[in-house]
């Protein structure tokens, strides 16, 4: 994976790599929240309520976990410990301050 800076871009633009989506990289401004990046740069991570409460947004954060903000007490309602440990987050939850790599469980297998 490259992950090289990009040429000329403000040292407060993050990237963002959604890994089930052919491994699309975006960029975005540092400190936003994952879900809104994903919908407005069409990341593809999937999602229905947007408030932390459907479990959708579930995902996987594959690099940069540490670019990460602490875990949310709705989220704990949708992860297991093991997976917090792993790196699952639930993307509207999360809100991401440097480059992450992201996966997610497609949930429109069947169409
Ligand atoms: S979209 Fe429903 S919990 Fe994130």
């Amino acid at each position: 994976m490259n992950t090289a800076a990009t040429p000329g871009a403000p040292a407060s633009m993050i990237r963002i790599t959604f890994l089930s989506n052919d491994a699309k990289v975006v960029s975005a401004a540092a400190g936003g929240n994952l879900l809104r990046i994903s919908l407005r740069e069409q990341g593809g991570i999937p999602f229905k309520c947007g408030g932390g409460l459907c479990g959708t947004c579930k995902c996987l954060v594959e690099t940069g976990i540490e670019h990460t903000d602490a875990i949310k007490p709705k989220e704990k309602k949708h992860l297991t410990e093991a997976e917090m440990a792993q790196g699952y987050r639930m993307a509207c939850q999360t809100f991401v301050s440097g480059d992450i790599a992201v996966s997610w469980q497609p949930r429109d297998a069947g169409k």
